[in-house]
């Protein structure tokens, strides 16, 4: 047999057609087998007749969901078939027979995690996982479109970098001090120097205890570094992706994108319109006057307070200029204004929250080393980072964008968990 696709052989419309796939849904009379069939690119319907399948019938009978076989047939036209098309059936290859599937309609969260393996084959986990492939290779496409070279920074490392609070421990032949990476960056600024403008998408890790509905312990993390890089620069390369991710997936994943009855028209703004960027301090007012939420200055904008900024805009919004206490070591001071930073925070639209995190990097060794120190850090595990300080610095920054806050943000999902397909989080590690 020669096969298609189930979606070439849809378009075919007509004629001979060879298909295979998993049983997606199967009801039987004493005359007739009715399968939809589901490939990785569509279902169909497929209709056996027990007068052509005499011998193997008792075989066909036998077929459950998630069943594996070969059809060969005739296909055509049928309004009431579930994709408007049906495969009259002239052979058919059964692969291999299905256990009763453990998975029924009303799951609770819990069971869906523990057969996770098995999920990943509905239509919901499929049209994300596809949307995911889209928007890594969008990732790949935007930086090397704009000259990056892909670089990779190792993941067992020895500092922490955004927050000893959040590090995973690892039990390094016995050594204390090896941690899992959080980020890539501070063995990443030190490769600027070489190649200038670098990019990549690696696992972070990070030991939150938080169970909320967008934090994971292991999540995909795409970063990037520039050289002579103003903190305006880093903000427009930060829009520039996401503009680029969200236009790629609504070219190519109208169907998946329907599947998941997530509204585009929620997501054609981020493609359209210029990211508002205002600062800290800009944010504290809006919320005062707008959500009637008062917070004190140099406190950290909250959860709750991002999804209330973000409820009043249609496109990611970028926030600047956070006081210095709140944002991590490595920010530069805002020229002309040492009590702030010059960092940024991407917030997503509809309550996804902080999509991005960036900033320009402080220049200065002693005022890095200060802040280590009030840290409670020793500086000297950080002498290979400060050398970098020290050998022709130039101005430079970065950002991480969160892949899954993306992905969990574009789909419209529930939790952050959906985005991957073998969540890790503080509860769930296996299967
Ligand atoms: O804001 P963060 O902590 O920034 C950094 O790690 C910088 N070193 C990045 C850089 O400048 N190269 O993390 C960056 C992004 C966040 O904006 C968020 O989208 C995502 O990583 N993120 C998480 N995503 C899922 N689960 C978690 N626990 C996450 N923690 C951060
Ligand atoms: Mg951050």
């Amino acid at each position: 047999m020669n096969f298609l696709s189930i979606s070439q052989a849809i378009k075919q419309k007509k004629g001979k057609v060879a298909v295979r796939g998993w049983v997606y849904r199967e009801r039987g009379s004493n005359e007739f087998k009715f399968l939809v069939l589901r490939d990785s690119t569509d279902i169909i319907q497929c209709v056996l007749k027990k007068e052509i399948f005499k011998k193997q019938w008792d075989d066909i009978d036998k077929l459950q969901i998630e069943s594996s076989v070969e059809i060969e047939g005739e296909i055509k036209e049928d309004k009431r078939a579930p994709t408007g098309f049906e495969i009259k059936a002239e052979k058919i290859n059964i692969i291999g027979f299905s256990n009763e599937f453990p998975i029924q309609k009303d799951l609770n969260e819990e069971l869906l995690g523990d057969r996770r393996h098995l999920w990943l084959r509905s239509r919901k986990m499929t049209a994300i996982l596809k949307i995911r492939s889209t928007v890594f290779g969008a990732i790949h496409e935007y930086f090397r479109n704009n000259k990056f070279y892909e670089y990779q920074s190792p993941i067992l490392q020895a500092v922490q970098c955004e927050g000893g609070s959040t590090l995973f421990n690892v039990d390094y032949f016995g050594k204390k001090g090896v941690f899992l990476a959080q980020t890539w960056q501070l063995y990443a600024e030190p490769a600027i120097f070489a190649l200038e403008k670098i990019y990549t998408i690696a696992p972070s890790f990070r030991a939150e205890e938080s169970k909320t509905s967008r934090h994971l312990t292991e999540y995909w993390h795409a970063e990037m570094e520039v050289a002579w890089a103003s903190f305006k620069d880093i903000q427009d390369y930060g829009e520039g992706l996401l503009k680029h991710i969200v236009k790629k997936v609504l070219d190519e994943n109208k169907k998946e994108l329907e599947i998941l009855e997530r509204d585009i028209k929620k997501l054609e703004p981020c493609v359209k319109k210029k990211f508002p960027r205002i600062t800290y301090d800009e944010a504290l007012k809006i919320l005062k006057e707008k959500a009637k939420i008062k917070i004190q200055w140099g406190k950290d904008l909250r959860t709750i307070e991002e999804d209330e900024l973000s409820k009043l805009y249609d496109t990611p919004i970028i926030v600047t200029d956070y006081p210095k206490e709140v944002k991590a070591f490595y920010m530069k001071e805002t020229p002309g204004n040492p009590k702030v930073v010059n960092g940024c925070d991407f917030i997503a639209p509809e309550s996804y929250g902080e999509i991005i995190g960036g900033s320009e990097r402080e220049a200065d060794p002693d005022k890095i080393k200060k802040r280590l120190i009030e840290m409670g850090e020793k500086p000297e595990q950080y002498s290979f980072y400060l050398d970098t300080r020290k050998y022709g610095s130039v101005p430079h920054g970065g950002f991480g964008m969160g892949v899954e806050r993306v992905i969990s943000w574009i789909c419209g999902l529930d939790t952050i968990k959906d985005a991957i397909a073998f969540p890790r989080t503080m509860t769930r590690w296996k299967p």
